[in-house]
């Protein structure tokens, strides 16, 4: 059995798991105060441009998602998604739990529409309707697309003009910095987003993500909201020796060219047996058609995510690669498949 199920399958980089036993026996602050967190922090914030972020680092996704957007929005206000957003649709109505609405913007490609986010702004416009505040984004989409620096500039203008935060879930930023055709840096991205959050857990991490905030305004008191919200490890130091760790040596870049590359292959073994990708996404998850009778089998040595019915007798599938997925595994896979569309 082998599993395309997702990227947090294993364990962490080697790399990563040595720095860890190195730092193991000794003692050092909690709850994200100790030398590694601030090295981490520190490298951070050099790789980003900005010496006046703010860095935090947190356990997982839907905990960034949730502190990012409850502590920035007044109790009235809303955050504004893709109907495929991980907010809308993977987080158990998390974001609502705080008691902030999320207007979800139809999607195909997981990407926002700028028009879309205008007419919203637009149609609310009193106090009988929410306010929308913010606007979300992922980069990658959960569609595993990704944005242009172009695109990203364009949603920045249409939050300024409708006095909206802009806000990036980065859970695989890793894997769009490494796609060869990306335009958007870390930098760019520290100087457009208010706040946005760099994502370990998927890149090779044990655990971990760095919540990066850049608007002053949202600074103030953080790390309350962390610690109210359940988010602060008394053992933070485990996710500082993560990222100082990552962000050693271009680690947290070669870990996500190594998932991209070896996705490349898998969409390239898809499109010669001539399986239909459902949207064309250059990182490292990929997204295809297959019949259902294809699906069981397949099912039988390999796990994979059934995203959602394409019609009646297929569904569109996510194949997600790692850090660590092997060449060998893609090479046994394609044999597999060209046996199961037989
Ligand atoms: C884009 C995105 N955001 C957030 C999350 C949530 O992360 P977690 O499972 O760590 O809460 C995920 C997880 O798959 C994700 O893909």
């Amino acid at each position: 059995m082998y599993s395309f199920q997702s990227d947090y399958l294993e364990g962490c980089a080697p790399a990563i798991l040595e720095e860890l036993i190195k730092a193991n026996s000794r003692q050092s602050e909690g709850y994200g105060l100790d030398e590694y967190c601030a090295e981490a922090g520190e490298l951070i914030k050099k790789a980003i441009g900005r010496d006046d972020a703010d860095v935090h680092f947190i356990p997982g996704g839907t905990p960034c998602n949730i502190l990012a957007i409850s502590s920035a929005l007044r109790p009235h206000e809303a955050v504004i998604a893709a109907s495929t957003g991980h907010i809308s649709v993977h987080e158990t109505g998390a974001i609502e739990a705080t008691g902030h609405k999320v207007i979800e913007l139809d999607s195909k490609d997981g990407k926002v529409n700028p028009l879309d986010v205008i007419r919203v702004c637009e149609e609310h416009g009193d106090e009988h309707m929410v306010k929308p505040r913010m606007l979300f984004v992922s980069n990658p989409t959960e569609l595993g697309t990704i944005y242009t620096l172009k695109e990203v500039k364009l949603l920045r203008e249409i939050c300024n003009r409708y006095g909206l935060y802009f806000y990036l879930d980065g859970a695989r930023l890793a894997n769009a910095l490494a796609y060869a055709g990306n335009d958007l840096s870390l930098e760019d991205i520290a100087d457009i987003f208010d706040v946005f959050y760099i994502g370990g857990t998927k890149n090779g991490a044990l655990l971990g993500e760095a919540l990066v905030i850049v608007n002053d305004e949202l600074k103030p008191e953080f790390r309350y909201q962390i610690k109210q919200k359940g988010q602060m490890l008394a053992k933070g130091r485990i996710m500082g020796i993560n990222f100082r760790t990552l962000f050693t040596n271009d680690l947290y870049l070669d870990l996500a060219k190594h998932a991209n590359k070896t996705a490349a292959a898998l969409k390239y073994v898809f499109g010669a047996l001539n399986v239909r990708e459902y949207v064309d996404s250059p990182t490292n998850q990929i997204f295809v058609i297959l019949d259902d009778r294809v699906i069981d089998k397949l099912h039988e040595n390999y796990g994979f995510l059934v995203w959602r019915k394409y019609d009646e007798n297929r569904s569109i599938c996510r194949f997600v690669t790692s850090w660590n997925t092997r060449e060998e595994a893609i090479l046994e896979f394609a044999q597999d498949l060209r046996e199961a569309l037989k």
